[in-house]
């Protein structure tokens, strides 16, 4: 049966609500104010449990109701929580074994949110008795038209590793496997006398005095993400026997949640819904902005997606919290939509007075609504309202980008070439290449389709399945340009090393033999012979049918090729075998896109890097996004009518220092 869909008339304009968190006098001010910006959107009951359920099997709903009822009246659509992220004192203090275990066995205690084991049974029966209880009282009430499961599943509490988990892996496990001969052979336990004879001998990989098995602590990433979407599963399939309302949950792709691999979650949910925050902790946070917007239409396969939060200003849980400065908030807002974002949704609607969020910025800030930053989000509630035509547009890209959470996993594991480089570390920095390109990029799983690119970028894809790998060099073979960062190729789906040469799988298509890894030192300069520098990584390979574009000229590889380029069947593959500095890699990375013909969506004078440029078509129009948050304007070369500010552009489009703008085309091209 085909899933409802998520229906809005327009681009949805929203926030968390935690009404329970004020007294009811406020309410009617919130609504007020609400409706003043523009919100028609709220996630409500995300944290409700103890409100709704404050003794066991006792419900209480009279304020839920309440609110509800008063936002339906003022035409706010609800996103209704199940309200299970966070359990009640009473569940943990009769069911102890609820509470997550860490890997050196340790408990951790409620007090937080996210104190329970993905794995538990107790929890599993107590949260769907609250799911039930929730679909039944408002699956048809008119106010609710999505479903809202938990909240950031796995934010905490993804590895857990207490005997309920333990139990949970061996079936998992079982599962997988079949007997455990097959699974000794996958885990290479003949290594350090680790063979197993009975399921009963395994353990989730607890705290050991070395390093662990690395197939084991794969396996249990897998495990765990699969655990967690299991909760997923038993929430949404509660909520889809009793309403027909469409059912979602909020992801957080990148930098914070490393341990779901969204790409096996992504058909579960009706639609996909992801959560970002800055990060000032990155080197380029702006970028990986658009790397996790471009990943949530990945996961939608081009859909149009909800970004389910983000933040006026700042976070209050990093270090040093930065609040956004004048006119940031629009361009972060329009930078999700421009990648095909058809939700602007904030935590939350009213900054807390109390508790641990309490210095987290929100729509209504403490200051009220004399503020610069309340009328940011009024003016920026407006610019939404105007955008309505642009829902269901979609973004359509030239080229693509390969993620994979389990390169992720399998490349950071506990012993590995230089912990001074993960995998993020080469995807962000490639990303950050393509971006200031200006190129649009739809990121894709390993063995995705793609026919419909010309250029495909392949940073440090570790693990690689053979199928997976085929699917490139069969594509490359056919025509298209490639370009492949070194610690790809490295392991099969199993962990183990695809030997022959570094690259596995993708060895005959770059042309490449590499023989030995020669990581550097962090503030170690390496010099390529042409003029490029590099860091942290080099490689002693030879070209065996690949040109060598440029060669370490110092270093552990003095003398190896450092930057290859095969013509293989009818394409073109690029290996880049070090850390290239930013400069250079977008050098390779232009020279490539240029070689394949993809270009950006338009062009500026504005220097490359610059301006964020991004194109999303409807059947009638097509809608150019220009996010400039430079300090100077820029001249963009687009005709139409302009309309955040409501113009018609003639001639071409001037971009005011720091202000985003969106133009709908003439033509559809
Ligand atoms: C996450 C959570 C929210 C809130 C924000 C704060 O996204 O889903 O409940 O804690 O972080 O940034």
């Amino acid at each position: 049966m085909p899933r409802p869909a998520f229906a809005h008339d327009g681009i949805a304009f929203g926030c968390d609500y935690n009404p329970e968190q004020w007294d009811r006098d406020v309410w009617d001010e919130d609504i007020r104010l609400m409706r003043e910006a523009g919100v028609d959107l709220v996630a409500l009951n995300i944290f409700g449990w103890s409100h709704i359920e404050p003794r066991p099997g006792e419900f209480a709903f009279e304020a839920l109701d309440d609110i509800l009822g008063r936002l339906h009246a003022a035409g706010i659509a609800v996103n209704l929580g199940t309200g299970t992220a966070s359990t009640p004192a009473w569940l943990t203090t009769r069911h102890p074994e609820i509470l997550p275990m860490a890997e050196d066995g340790t408990r951790r205690y409620p007090g937080g949110r996210q104190a329970w084991c993905p794995s538990s049974p107790a929890y599993r029966a107590a949260s769907l008795r609250l799911v039930e209880a929730v679909a039944e009282r408002y699956g048809t009430h008119p106010a609710v038209t999505l479903w809202h499961v938990s909240n950031e599943l796995g934010c905490h509490n993804a590895l857990c590793y207490c005997d309920d988990s333990a139990a949970a892996f061996r079936v998992w496990l079982a599962d997988r496997y079949g007997d455990i001969a097959t699974l000794n052979r996958a885990w290479g336990t003949a290594f350090w006398s680790q063979t197993y004879g009975e399921w009963d001998e395994i353990l989730p990989p607890r705290a050991a005095l070395s390093a662990r098995n690395p197939g084991q602590l794969l396996d249990f990433h897998r495990f765990s993400s699969d655990a967690v979407r299991s909760q997923y599963r038993a929430e949404a399939e509660v909520l889809r026997r009793m309403s027909d309302v469409p059912v979602t949950t909020n992801f957080m792709v990148t930098a914070h949640i490393e341990n779901m691999d969204y790409w096996t979650w992504a058909d579960e949910m009706d639609v996909i819904a992801n959560d970002h925050y800055l990060d000032h902790r990155l080197g380029d946070p702006v970028s990986e902005l658009a790397f996790a917007a471009d990943l949530s239409r990945g996961l939608a396969e081009g859909a149009p997606w909800m970004l389910m939060e983000h933040s006026t200003g700042a976070v209050n849980w990093q270090p040093l919290n930065l609040a956004k400065d004048p006119g940031q908030l629009v361009r972060n807002s329009l930078t999700h939509v421009a990648r095909g974002a058809d939700a602007v949704c904030f935590f939350q609607w009213r900054a807390s007075v109390q508790g641990a969020e309490k210095f987290h910025s929100a729509m209504l800030p403490h200051a009220g609504t004399d503020s610069a930053l309340w009328r940011e989000v009024v003016e920026l509630g407006r610019i939404v309202e105007d955008l309505r035509e642009v829902a269901g547009s979609r973004v359509v890209a030239e080229m693509a980008m390969v993620f994979s959470w389990e390169s992720w996993w399998a490349a950071d594991t506990e012993c590995r070439p230089s912990h001074a480089l993960g995998y993020l570390d080469q995807v962000h920095a490639t990303y950050a290449a393509l971006h200031s390109l200006g190129l649009t990029v739809d990121v894709v799983r390993p063995g995705a389709d793609l026919s419909a690119y010309r250029l495909v970028v392949v940073p440090g894809l570790h693990l690689v399945r053979a199928a997976e790998a085929a699917v490139l060099v069969d594509w490359v073979v056919a025509g298209g340009t490639a370009v492949v960062t070194f610690s790809s190729g490295i392991v099969d789906e199993e962990d183990r090393v695809w030997a022959g040469g570094y690259t596995g799988p993708f060895r005959e298509m770059l042309g490449i033999h590499v023989e030995e890894f020669a990581p550097v030192a962090p503030g170690v300069d390496l010099a390529l012979t042409d003029g490029s520098r590099a860091t942290l990584w080099s490689e002693r390979l030879r070209a065996t049918t690949a040109t060598a574009l440029a060669a370490f000229a110092d270093g552990p590889a003095a003398g190896s090729a450092a930057l290859t380029r095969n013509a293989w069947g009818e394409g073109t593959a690029y290996y880049i075998a070090t850390l290239l500095d930013p400069a250079a890699l977008r050098a390779v990375l232009a020279e490539a896109a240029d070689a394949a013909g993809v270009a950006p969506a338009a062009t500026t004078d504005a220097p490359a890097g610059v301006v964020d440029l991004v194109r999303r078509r409807g059947d009638d129009a097509s809608y150019l996004f220009v996010i400039n948050p430079s300090a100077h304007p820029v001249t963009v070369d687009v005709r139409g009518h302009e309309i955040v500010t409501a113009t018609t552009i003639e001639d071409a489009l001037v971009v005011p220092a720091g202000t985003a703008r969106v133009v709908r085309e003439e033509t559809v091209s």
